[in-house]
């Protein structure tokens, strides 16, 4: 299988094609790149990657090891495929030396020895071929699982720290094209080994002091090789970088594409874009040149060969040597640079695998999953305490929540308000362990959140936010997220959420597609959808951040018609936006820069005449809350 091209890494190395033996000597392009290519790297740990070439394969294989018949099937064929190479120089040898001269075979048998042979060749190719690629894909697999899987336990912070398109990049490309580069090579570097093994026997075994003649030539490029894949590897690393800016480019401006046209930005994203864009092209180059800078010292490597060889073949012609024997030495030789130009390049190519899998590695070894506990409760009785949290986010100064202290009954509805900035979705985002405490302890039913088993955890609560996140599915699909489907129950929380009409109206009502992320719904549709979404977990624990306070007065009242009907018998934490919302809260906490400055009941914060009061009297005729 030949080295596919893809994104990052087609740049790098332009794809090499093996030049006919018959006009070998204009086509070699690559230096006699060394015959010790392989053993140099295979055997030495090359000084830039932090671990040896076997240590990083190694790294790789608990994913691939359970489809292992695979390789062990294009071992037994790529060593077949190799023993006949000699075989193609041997016969040429008999022609010459016997075929010319004397009725020493007849001639039925030139076809089926040439046919015989091929026909053994290819099988033996096809079954290697079959049998790695096997292996392969099955690996893939086993990779992307484990990084998906990753990816779904991770610890929140990853999602700060890795954009989406670096991720899918990771997941998606580097995966596949770092598995089919790297299997690529692996197999051209058996083949070629073996098949190099194959001809030197025989070159040894026609004309020993010739063969050592020849190979005293290849030593010198061995540290040339090393220099040559050191500089390889820092240009993937680099490209895989610029590859993954580049795709973030594009991913910021699908995202924003309404708001780069109002703007008039396209110049300046085209530019920005540009400048990736040509960083790449040069790192492109720049491994191009490192991968032909050797290509006139492999010329004269090649002569130099080739004139030492006619020099001792015509000085040795007077003792005993034969025509045929000088053609199949000749031929062997020719036939032995195919295979030394496809090691040489092999370096490279196994170095752009490694780096594209190897990222996908870091992903599963380094990513923390969030640390669980084990306590189980199938349905809490939604006593909530706070106790002296503060909670920090990394790369802030200030504290998000100092030392907030709160405990909310079973049953109660608890609303938050205050000023924008001031911890309310820090607050419930605790709950769920979106975010972490840095000191204090929040308590459910009495139990410490790290003690819960984060499953268990989380079926206690269902989240309506400002920001409805909805997946490419049908709309029972979406309202039955994470439970069986029980398509009653699906109609009956999409009506109890409103949403009844819009389904009659849907041509295939709750199987109808909602689209890449329900884009197609109005805000309040979407908003009514996050509703059914929440009463169809029917969860003990509820909470609401800021969920309607996108929409205008139609869509809310048919919402807060809605969540009424949700709120029923749960325990529900409210952060509003809009007065309306929480006047029939049992009491409300008014936050500050990360504190609690006041609670009570509706009435009491009133009479109270502090920061409720004020926010209260400013929201006066917009009817919103934040200050
Ligand atoms: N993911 C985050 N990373 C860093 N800082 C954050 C993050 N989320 C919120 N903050 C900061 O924490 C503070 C509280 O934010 P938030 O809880 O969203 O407030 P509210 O919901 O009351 O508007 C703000 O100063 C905000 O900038
Ligand atoms: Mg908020």
């Amino acid at each position: 299988m030949q080295a596919r091209a893809g994104k990052t890494t087609a740049l790098i190395i332009p794809d090499s094609r093996w030049p006919s033996v018959s006009f070998w000597f204009q086509k070699v392009s690559r230096p006699a790149q060394i015959i010790f290519t392989a053993a140099l790297h295979l055997s030495l740990p090359t000084p830039t990657p932090p671990l040896s070439l076997p240590r990083r394969i190694g790294r790789l294989w608990p994913y691939f090891r359970h489809a292992k018949g695979g390789v062990l099937l294009a071992f037994v064929g790529t060593i077949v495929a190799a023993l006949t190479e000699p075989a193609i120089p041997a016969l040429l040898k008999a022609l010459l030396d016997q075929g010319f001269s004397t009725d020493a075979f007849p001639l039925w048998m030139v076809p089926a020895a040439l046919m015989g042979l091929f026909a053994l060749r290819g099988v033996a190719t096809f079954l290697s071929n079959y049998g790695l690629n096997h292996t392969a894909t099955h690996g893939m697999v086993a990779l992307r699982r484990a990084m998906f899987e990753r990816l779904n336990l991770a610890d929140l912070t990853l999602f700060a720290e890795q954009s989406a398109s670096k991720l899918s990049n990771t997941l998606v490309y580097e995966v596949q094209s770092g598995t089919t580069v790297l299997v690529g090579a692996l197999l051209t570097t058996v083949r070629t080994v073996l098949t190099i093994v194959a001809l030197l026997g025989y070159l040894l075994y026609l004309n020993w002091q010739l063969t050592l003649i020849v190979l005293l030539l290849f030593p010198p490029l061995a540290w040339v090789m090393r220099l040559l894949s050191k500089r390889l590897y820092h240009i993937a690393r680099s490209s895989q970088h610029a590859t993954d800016e580049l795709a973030y480019v594009v991913e910021e401006n699908v995202l924003a594409h309404k708001m780069v046209r109002l703007h008039g930005a396209q110049q300046q994203q085209a530019e920005r874009f540009e400048q990736l864009s040509s960083s790449l092209r040069r790192l492109a180059m720049k491994a191009t040149i490192a991968g032909s800078a050797m290509t006139p010292l492999s010329q004269l490597l090649a002569a130099a060969a080739l004139s030492a060889v006619i020099m001792v073949a015509l000085w040795q012609s007077g003792s005993g040597a034969t025509v045929g024997g000088f053609v199949g030495f000749v031929t062997a030789m020719l036939m032995l640079i195919t295979p030394i130009r496809q090691l040489a390049d092999i370096a490279g190519t196994i170095t752009r695998g490694l780096v594209a899998l190897e990222r996908g590695l870091d992903l599963i070894e380094q990513t923390r999953a969030q640390p669980d506990g084990t306590h189980h409760a199938e349905r809490t009785q939604g006593q909530i305490e706070f106790d002296q949290v503060s909670v920090r986010y990394a790369g802030k100064d200030g504290f998000a929540l100092s030392q907030v202290t709160l405990s909310v009954r079973p049953g109660e509805v608890l609303a938050l308000v205050g000023p924008s900035g001031s911890g309310k979705t820090t607050l419930v985002n605790l709950l769920p362990r979106f975010v972490e405490p840095h000191q204090g302890e929040v308590r459910l039913d009495g139990v410490p959140l790290p003690q819960w088993a984060l499953p268990a955890l989380r079926a206690q609560f269902a989240m309506v936010s400002q920001d409805v996140v909805m997946l490419n599915g049908t709309l029972a699909a979406n309202v039955a997220l994470g439970q069986a489907m029980d398509e009653t129950r699906v109609l009956a929380a999409l009506q109890s959420a409103n949403l009844g009409e819009l389904v009659d109206k849907l041509p295939q009502g709750v199987h109808s597609l909602v689209g890449h992320n329900a884009t197609e719904l109005s805000g309040g549709q979407r908003q009514r959808l996050a509703i059914a979404r929440a009463i169809y977990k029917n969860a003990p624990i509820l909470i609401l951040d800021e969920a309607t306070s996108a929409l205008d007065n139609e869509s809310e009242r048919l919402v807060q018609d809605a969540l009424a009907r949700l709120m029923v018998g749960r325990t529900t934490l409210i952060i509003a936006h809009r007065l309306s919302t929480i006047e029939h809260a049992d009491r409300v906490v008014v936050l500050a820069d990360g504190r609690i400055v006041e609670q009570g009941s509706h009435a009491e914060l009133l009479a109270a005449n502090g920061l409720f009061a004020r926010l209260k009297a400013q929201a006066q005729g917009r009817d919103s809350l934040e200050g």
